[in-house]
């Protein structure tokens, strides 16, 4: 079985985010979403509340789990006989950053590689601290997150 981790702090998880789960798991038989836990980085979304909001979203989906996890990545996907790790790529402002991170998750284990999948054009500029900030000023943004969002933006 061929499983892979895709990792973030999804605060929250966006469409953008989905269309990347959705199209690994065309290459993967498994994926297991990692929701980093990071108490030095503030986060909109408390841990529970960024868990909860994905296995919403992808309750329809038994091949997808979701988990909490405050160590290294590569680290949790050892534990978890994963080969590769997801990430998305928005637009060449992403790479070098995607690049040094993947240097680093190879530095630290070399067997688990890096899949990089394009965002959609109609995601590139989604972010989530972009859904925030114009939820908060009363934008809609029911086109670019998935309803387990905006039940908890409306709160
Ligand atoms: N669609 C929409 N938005 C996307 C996106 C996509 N396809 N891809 C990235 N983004 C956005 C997110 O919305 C987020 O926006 P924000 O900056 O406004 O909040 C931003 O890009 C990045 O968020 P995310 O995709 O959730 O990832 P991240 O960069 O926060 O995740 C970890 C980084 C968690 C993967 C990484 O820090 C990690 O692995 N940490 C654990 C410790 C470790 O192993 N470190 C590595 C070795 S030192």
């Amino acid at each position: 079985m061929r499983i892979a981790i895709y990792p973030g702090s999804f605060d929250p998880i966006t469409n953008g985010h989905l269309d990347i789960l959705k199209r690994a798991l065309t290459i993967f038989d498994k994926v297991i979403v990692l929701v980093a836990v990071n108490p030095n980085k503030k986060s909109h979304f408390s841990d529970e509340e960024r868990v909860a909001m994905i296995k919403e979203a992808v309750s329809e989906y038994q091949n997808i789990e979701v988990e909490a996890y405050s160590g290294l990545t590569v680290e949790f996907a050892k534990k978890h006989n994963a080969t590769h790790l997801i990430r998305g790529l928005r637009a060449v402002t992403d790479f070098e950053y995607e690049f040094q991170l993947s240097s680093a998750n190879e530095f630290i284990d070399p067997s688990i590689d890096t899949v990089f999948l394009m965002s959609k054009v109609e995601n590139s500029f989604i972010s989530s601290s972009s859904i925030f900030a114009m939820s908060e000023s009363g934008v809609d943004v029911s086109k670019l997150v998935p309803e387990s969002v905006i039940k908890r933006l409306k709160k």
